[in-house]
């Protein structure tokens, strides 16, 4: 195949000018592989992008998909829909934690992110508590590139370079101590206490102006972070204490990344929104969703102020193929039982993932579920440069893997048998040993 000229796409997140002078490109994918256009086997360590859960080229849904093209290519979901919207999100809401019902789509993480902060805002407006408007995020979260997701995230050039973002946002501190939990294994010991700082916010702005909470149940995009034992729970109590709702994207967590189907069936603690994307129809066609209790879904209905109850939505919300692609998704998921088999391959994964402890340049290594992450100590003067330098040595071994920071992001998809997991930690030692 003869490269295509690169002169037009402004590719995202990704250094242009680089990539230029050594492409990287994919041209095929099945099961665990990518096909590069030279024609090498690459092992996805990543699920594409947090994503693939159940593998690339899934038959079953990929059929799914042309079928629905052939029957029927659009209809709107305003003010109509088609039987499949309805038959995708009573199936979703088969599978959601607690009496997170309600299912609202969405094309992207970041769509959802943004949704659910808006039905936070207007849920309490609604119920008449209009002075609730505030919204309280965390430092080190990712909650995609809409206006509210980089409010409300904790990444700084996701932030600088967009004016003033929304107004009335706090955050709370990251869940990261090295000092106090360098190298866990799983969920960290140490603080739970963290979330006490929800307390400092309502003691300086009253819970009568805080709108809502929103957390990755792990945060992923930023290099693993996995909440310290107890923390998700003491947030949960904190938000019923002072009448604020709980958001948890769980776009990365969910759809059995931990080896359950949602982080917050992982942790024990039922959030009152929770954002879906990635592996809600295995990547196979975009789309989100976001799950509401029947709760704030029944004060809508019962008091809202206009014959529209929300206005909110998007052109391609339910869309016909992405429905489809869903349904076929989690069907797959349940017939090859795939999150438990996240759960039955994790005690292989972190002990294999954190064999790297003694490679070059390790300085932490994180896990949880089928998730890994592996920090690097930046190079002087040159934060990120190590991990890209690893990012590419990997690539040219025939291993996918993401880098963020100086941290190397590991999702593979959760079809992987313990020989790949094996070739993944291998590769990444040989790359870190030649990486200077
Ligand atoms: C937690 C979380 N929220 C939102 C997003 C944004 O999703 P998208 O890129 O589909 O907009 C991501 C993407 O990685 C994510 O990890």
């Amino acid at each position: 195949m003869t490269t295509p000229t690169l002169d037009n796409f402004w590719m995202p997140f990704t250094p242009n000018r680089a990539f230029k002078a050594k492409p990287k490109l994919l041209t095929s994918a099945k099961d665990m592989h990518y096909t590069d256009v030279d024609g090498r086997q690459i092992l996805d360590a990543t699920a594409g992008l947090w994503c693939v859960n159940a593998g690339h080229g899934r038959a079953k849904i990929t059929e799914a998909i042309q079928k629905q093209a052939a029957i029927m290519d659009f209809a709107p979901t305003f003010n109509m829909a088609h039987p499949l919207a309805f038959e995708f999100a009573h199936k979703l809401a088969g599978i959601m934690p607690g009496d997170l019902k309600k299912i609202f789509y969405t094309n992207s993480g970041s769509e959802s992110a943004d949704t659910a902060l808006k039905i936070a805002l207007a849920y309490q407006r609604t119920r008449g508590h209009a002075s609730k408007t505030r919204l309280i995020g965390r430092e080190r979260a990712y909650h995609g590139t809409g206006f509210g997701g980089i409010s409300v995230g904790g990444i700084v050039r996701n932030r600088m370079y967009f004016g003033s973002l929304l107004t009335g946002v706090d955050h709370l501190p990251h869940t990261h101590d090295p000092e106090l939990n360098a190298f866990s294994k799983g969920i960290p010991e140490h603080g739970a206490d963290l979330a006490d700082t929800l307390e400092r916010l309502v003691a300086l702005h009253d819970a009568s102006t805080i709108a809502a909470v929103i957390v990755e149940p792990v945060a992923g995009s930023t290099g693993v972070l996995v909440p310290p034992k107890g923390y998700l729970q003491r947030l949960r109590s904190l938000c019923d204490k002072h009448d604020i709702l709980l958001i948890f994207d769980e776009v990365i967590t969910g759809f059995g990344r931990l080896g359950a189907a949602f982080g917050a069936d992982y942790f024990g603690v039922t959030p009152d929104i929770l954002c879906m994307a990635k592996g809600i129809t295995n990547a196979c066609v975009p789309m989100g969703a976001v799950a509401v209790s029947n709760r704030i879904y029944d004060t809508f209905m019962q008091t809202a102020d206009a014959p529209i109850e929300l206005f909110h939505g998007y052109t391609y919300s339910g869309h016909p193929l992405a429905c489809a692609a869903g349904i076929a998704t989690l069907e797959v998921y349940a017939e090859e039982d795939l999150f438990n088999r996240a759960n039955t391959m994790a005690p292989y994964w972190q002990e294999a993932v954190h064999a790297l402890r003694d490679a070059p340049h390790v300085i932490d290594i994180r896990n949880l579920g089928l998730i890994g992450g592996i920090e690097l100590e930046s190079r002087p003067g040159a934060p990120t440069a190590r991990a890209l330098e690893v990012f590419d040595r990997c690539f040219d071994k025939g291993l996918l893997i993401r880098v963020t920071g100086d941290i190397i992001a590991l999702s593979p998809p959760l079809i992987l048998e313990k020989a790949h997991i094996d070739q993944m930690v291998e590769t990444i030692r040989a790359a870190l040993k030649e990486t200077a």
